[in-house]
């Protein structure tokens, strides 16, 4: 059985002191949770704050990226193993923000799952279609190519430790969800990729979560397809009523 797994991209919002009380908030509601894995991840610069917020919570903190080199002159970059030492478990891979704003290629992303695999940090590694990709019938063909690319080289042990978010371009931000149906199909998808690439164990125990306009209202019925195992928000993940209310939807 796959674990539900929630996460919260926060992306470019918050201040210190709503960053501080939006994780004591998802702390405190998730007390009592059981059987979902939780985790958020907020600016980096509030990493620090927001570990120290969740501490001895069930709640994990995630980064939203990193670079590949683990130290030197890279003027504002962070490394995998500062995310570490400041009490991340997870780091954001190749979101679609990174890859279409900030250029970021499969290959750049590859360097980065392997860096954060390698200190012993969970890749939320992220895959998924644009709107032209998705009308013209590409949709599995590019899933098949940034998988290929961002997981390129990766052993056994390594894919059994990686998280997937198929996060379709068009439904980020935009509140239009993929239907169950359309997320159920990729996933379905990405599960055979594995089996073909790897075997049926990794398919079946690797974890693929589905991003983009997830909220407290769609959240169940996406969550209940065989294999979506957990959801990736962005939006409701900023409100502890609505990010609670998709944790919910996975129990
Ligand atoms: P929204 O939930 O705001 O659509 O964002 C999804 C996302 O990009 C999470 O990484």
């Amino acid at each position: 059985m796959r674990r539900p797994f929630i996460a919260g991209n926060w992306k470019m919002n918050m201040d210190r002191a709503s960053a501080i009380e939006l994780a004591a908030g998802v702390a405190k509601a998730t007390a009592d949770l059981e059987d979902v894995d939780v985790a958020v991840c907020p600016p980096s610069i509030y990493l620090d704050a927001v570990v120290s917020a969740t501490k001895g919570s069930e709640v994990g903190v995630g980064g939203q990226n990193m670079y590949h080199e683990p130290k030197g002159a890279f003027t504002g970059e962070i490394s995998s193993a500062m995310l570490l030492d400041i009490g991340c478990q997870y780091v954001i891979l190749g979101h679609s923000e990174r890859r279409h704003i900030f250029g970021e290629t499969d290959a750049d992303i590859n360097k980065k799952v392997k860096v954060a695999l390698e200190v012993g940090l969970t890749p939320i590694v992220c895959v998924g279609e644009t709107l032209p990709e998705r009308e013209s019938g590409e949709t599995l063909n590019v899933i098949r190519t940034q998988f290929d690319g961002s997981l390129a080289g990766l052993s056994d042990d390594d894919m059994k430790k990686i998280v997937i978010a198929y996060e379709p371009v068009w439904a980020i931000g935009t509140g239009k969800t993929a239907t169950p149906q359309q997320a159920e199909e990729v996933h379905l998808d990405l599960r055979k990729i594995m089996e073909s690439c790897y075997n049926s164990e990794i398919a079946e125990s690797v974890r693929i979560q589905y991003g983009g306009s997830v909220k407290p209202d769609n959240a169940a019925e996406l969550l209940g397809q065989p294999n979506i195992d957990g959801a990736l928000v962005g939006g409701a993940s900023l409100k502890v009523d609505d990010f609670m209310g998709i944790i919910a939807g996975a129990k």
